[in-house]
């Protein structure tokens, strides 16, 4: 019974188009790995497309230049959310 539930829930999840992310994602880097709190993000700004040009899902070309550029400047822009490195950065 309970897998049947489980199918259906995701049958529906997938013709519904509802596309679905881990509240936190982690994004290695050498200098200390970043714990992206996507949940957070998602429910403060709302759209998605800020960070998504090409819609939901992995971002291509997504690293230090794109990251640097487009999280740290909206930390920046709106004077909340970190601009330091090791807040970010955490060994
Ligand atoms: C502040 C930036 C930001 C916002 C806003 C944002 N995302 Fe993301 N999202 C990311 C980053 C960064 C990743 C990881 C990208 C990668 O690994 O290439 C990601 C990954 C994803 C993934 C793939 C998850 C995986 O595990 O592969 C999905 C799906 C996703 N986001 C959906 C959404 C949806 C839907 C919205 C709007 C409701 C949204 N995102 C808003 C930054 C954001
Ligand atoms: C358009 C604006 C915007 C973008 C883009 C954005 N952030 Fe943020 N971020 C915020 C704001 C606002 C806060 C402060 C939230 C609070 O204090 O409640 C924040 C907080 C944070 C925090 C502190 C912990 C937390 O979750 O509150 C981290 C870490 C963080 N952001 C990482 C990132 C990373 C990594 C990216 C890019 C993938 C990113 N942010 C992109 C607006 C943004
Ligand atoms: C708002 C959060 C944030 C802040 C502040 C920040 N970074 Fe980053 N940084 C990132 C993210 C996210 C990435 C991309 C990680 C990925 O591609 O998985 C990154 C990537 C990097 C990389 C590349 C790492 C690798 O393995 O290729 C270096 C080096 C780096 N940052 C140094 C710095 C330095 C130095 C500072 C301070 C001047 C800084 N960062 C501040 C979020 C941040």
């Amino acid at each position: 019974m309970k897998k049947i539930i489980v199918l259906t829930a995701a049958a529906l999840a997938l013709t519904s188009g509802v596309v679905f992310a881990a509240d936190t994602i982690t994004l290695p880097a050498k200098n200390g790995n970043v714990t992206f709190n996507h949940k957070k993000h998602q429910e403060q700004l709302k759209d998605c497309k800020i960070c998504h040009e090409k819609g939901p899902g992995k971002i291509e070309g997504f690293g230090k230049d794109m990251a640097h550029k487009t999280c740290k400047g909206c930390h920046a822009d709106k004077g909340a959310g970190p601009t330091k490195c090791s807040e970010c950065h955490k060994k």
